[in-house]
Order: structure tokens, then C-alpha cells, then sequence
């Protein structure tokens, strides 16, 4: 039946001394669209390996509802993986590429060909069964790889980057189009991507990784808003960055002195006085004229104005410290560059943390 829990049990990878999957312990919901989201390198595609059985873990083990996959063979587990490169069969058609599975499973041509006709209707592709794959778009040969790896019916999909070999465009109409077809399957999906816009796009929930470690699972709207880590602060959206020492506390609250003197955020790490830290605040959530309950204000040059039609990117500089700021066009400053500019933001969108590893432009 579908709808099995995967669940990741201390599951760790070392490839000699390399360790390329630190213990994990994680819990991915039956019918969820689950992503981990992370650098290329930290560690993803080994989880993925591990899951669907071509590679087995080093330590730990992988469940699927309340069975134990240990030993149990890639192909007599209820997963299907997608890579990124689709390796659809070139001289088969659409549809035979589609019932591939099901014939090496021994079923019939009749009910072969019924489920490809059901699987061409699900991913849009109706009518287009006898078509090769060369005649496709590169977006409806993805779906043709989506439509195959569903018709073992899986109760876990399993998908590497598989966006990443198609254009920007194709791309983002595709998240749309994957989003529903998992709603309507309501099989499992677990998706890797180093694309943050996708994985926040799509998942019911996210966990972001580093160097072989799951740092925080959580919504898109809680990774974005709190992150637990400068990691998946500064890998997640943009962020202006101001280093300083914690000078006092108050109500969940840190105080921090800076380059560009005090300013205050939320102590997500409950620092103490005396403490290095780094203070996190969101382009947009910078403003140019105080708001009721801004409590930090700056001064900064204006440096740059990067027009994008509805919304305004402004790049300033204090000292040392450069500004990012998103305004609506609305909100924006006509004001020449290199003139004065004072700026604002709240406490309550400002986070400040223990100093940790950032994640590299
Ligand atoms: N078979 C292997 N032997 C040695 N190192 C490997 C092997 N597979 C992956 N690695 C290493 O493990 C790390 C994680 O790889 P991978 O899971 O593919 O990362 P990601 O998918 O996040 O880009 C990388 O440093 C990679 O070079
Ligand atoms: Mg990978």
C-alpha cells in the first residue's frame, strides 16, 4: 500500500576516511513532498543512494513504513529513483519507454499499455505515446522519465535534481507541474536540489544540509524566517551580515555592538554578554524611512540602484560594511548616488547567533 513513513535511522556514509554523511536521524511523512536542499558535494545524493539501496550505509538504517530495508535489494524496494541525465531509451517509444518497468515485472502487453495510457493523461502527455523521446521537449521528456519511474507505483519517489539539465524557464514551469502531480499521486517525494527557489517552491518540508550534516528540517516560511545556523541563514535567501560582541540582553533580545554601533536582534543562540556574534537581517526587511518599532537605525552611502521594474535593489555602504536593501518601486529613493542614507529595521527581524560557518557565494 502507499503511504509509508521513511525514516532514517543514524544512517551514516564514509567513503574510506571521508565521512560523507554524519549520523542522521530523520523522519520524511508518508505522501509529503520533502526536500533537502544543500551546497553540491555535502552529502545528498549519498542519502538518496542509501534510500533507494545502491549503496548501503556504513552505520544505520533506512525504514520504510515498518520495514527494515537492510538487505533488501534497490529493486524489491518501494522507491523509484530519477536522476538529473533521464537516460530515456531513444528508440523506444514514449509509451514503451513508460511500461519499460512493468514489462521486466511480467505483466501483460494489454495492462501494459492501459497503465502507459493512464500515466500519458497524469503527466499531460496524452496522445503523445508513440512518439520517440527525440520528438519531445526537453520539458515533456522529463515528465515521460517521471511518468516511468510511477508506473512500478512507488509509494516513494525519489529525485535527483532532475530539473537541473533544463532552462531557467522550463524549470520553474516544471515546479508547478511536479508540486501537483505529487498532490495528486500523493506518493512520497524526496527531492534533492541545491536550488533554494525550488526546493522552497515545492516541499511541505526542507532540510537544509552542510558537509554531510542535516542542520535544520523544517516549512520553507520557518527555514527562511528562523534559521537555526548562520549555514542555513546565509545559504537560504540573502541576508546583510554585521559582526560584533554582545553587550547586553533583554526579553529574548541581544544587543550587540557593531562597526555601525548598537544594534539589537533576536538571541536565537542565547548569547551571553561578552560573546562574539553575528547579527542576520533580510533585505526586505530593511527600510528607508523609519517604521513604527524600528529600533536600529544606520546611516550608509548609496552605491548602486539595480531597477528590476516592481521592485528596487539598493546597494549602500558604511565603512566597511556593504547594504543590501529590496524595496517595492513604490518605496524607493530618487536620491542621487553617493548621497547620505539613513536606514531601518526591527529587532524582531534581525537574528543574531553564535559565529559558525557562512555558506560561500
Ligand atoms: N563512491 C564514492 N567514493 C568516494 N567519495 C564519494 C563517493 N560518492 C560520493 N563521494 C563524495 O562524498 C561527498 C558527497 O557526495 P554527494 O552525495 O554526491 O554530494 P551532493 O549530491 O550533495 O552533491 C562528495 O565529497 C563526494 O565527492
Ligand atoms: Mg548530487
Amino acid at each position: 500500500m502507499r503511504g509509508n513513513d521513511v525514516i532514517l535511522e543514524n544512517l551514516s556514509m564514509s567513503f574510506g576516511d571521508f565521512v560523507a554523511v554524519r549520523p542522521t536521524d530523520l523522519k520524511i511523512n508518508a505522501g509529503e513532498f520533502f526536500s533537502i536542499l544543500g551546497p553540491s558535494g555535502c552529502g545528498k545524493t549519498t542519502i538518496l543512494r542509501m534510500i533507494s539501496g545502491f549503496l548501503n550505509p556504513t552505520h544505520g538504517r533506512v525504514v520504510i513504513g515498518d520495514k527494515d530495508m537492510s538487505g533488501i535489494r534497490a529493486n524489491a524496494r518501494p522507491t523509484a529513483l530519477i536522476f538529473q541525465n533521464l537516460a530515456l531509451f531513444p528508440l523506444m517509444s514514449v509509451r514503451d519507454n513508460i511500461a519499460f518497468g512493468l514489462e521486466a515485472r511480467g505483466i501483460s502487453k494489454k495492462v501494459r499499455h492501459q497503465k502507459a495510457e493512464e500515466l500519458l493523461d497524469l503527466v499531460a502527455l496524452d496522445g503523445q505515446g508513440d512518439k520517440l523521446p527525440t520528438a519531445l521537449s526537453g520539458g515533456q521528456r522529463q515528465r515521460v522519465a517521471i511518468a516511468r519511474a510511477l508506473a512500478v507505483e512507488p509509494s516513494v519517489l525519489l529525485l535527483d535534481e532532475p530539473l537541473s539539465a533544463l532552462d531557467l524557464k522550463l524549470r520553474q514551469h516544471m515546479r508547478a507541474e511536479l508540486k501537483d502531480l505529487q498532490r495528486k499521486t500523493g506518493v512520497t517525494f524526496i527531492y534533492i536540489t541545491h536550488d533554494q527557489g525550488e526546493a522552497l517552491t515545492m516541499s511541505d518540508r526542507v532540510a537544509v544540509m552542510n558537509k554531510g550534516v542535516v542542520e535544520q528540517v523544517a516549512t520553507s516560511d520557518e527555514i527562511y524566517a528562523h534559521p537555526k545556523t548562520p549555514f542555513v541563514a546565509s545559504f537560504v535567501g540573502e541576508q546583510n551580515i554585521f559582526k560584533g560582541k554582545v553587550v547586553g540582553k533583554e526579553n529574548g533580545y541581544a544587543i550587540l555592538e557593531t562597526s555601525q554601533g548598537k544594534l539589537f536582534g533576536q538571541n536565537a543562540h542565547g548569547l551571553n554578554e561578552g560573546e562574539e556574534a553575528i547579527l542576520f537581517v533580510r533585505p526586505e526587511r530593511m527600510s528607508l524611512e523609519e517604521k513604527q518599532g524600528q529600533q536600529n537605525g544606520l546611516s550608509a552611502v548609496l552605491e548602486r540602484r539595480d531597477m528590476e521594474g516592481p521592485f528596487v535593489n539598493l546597494h549602500m555602504r558604511a565603512g566597511d560594511q556593504s547594504i543590501a536593501i529590496h524595496v517595492t518601486n513604490v518605496e524607493q529613493t530618487h536620491q542621487p548616488l553617493g548621497a547620505d542614507q539613513k536606514l531601518w529595521f526591527a529587532a524582531q527581524d534581525a537574528v543574531v547567533m553564535r559565529p559558525g560557518e557562512l555558506a560561500s557565494e
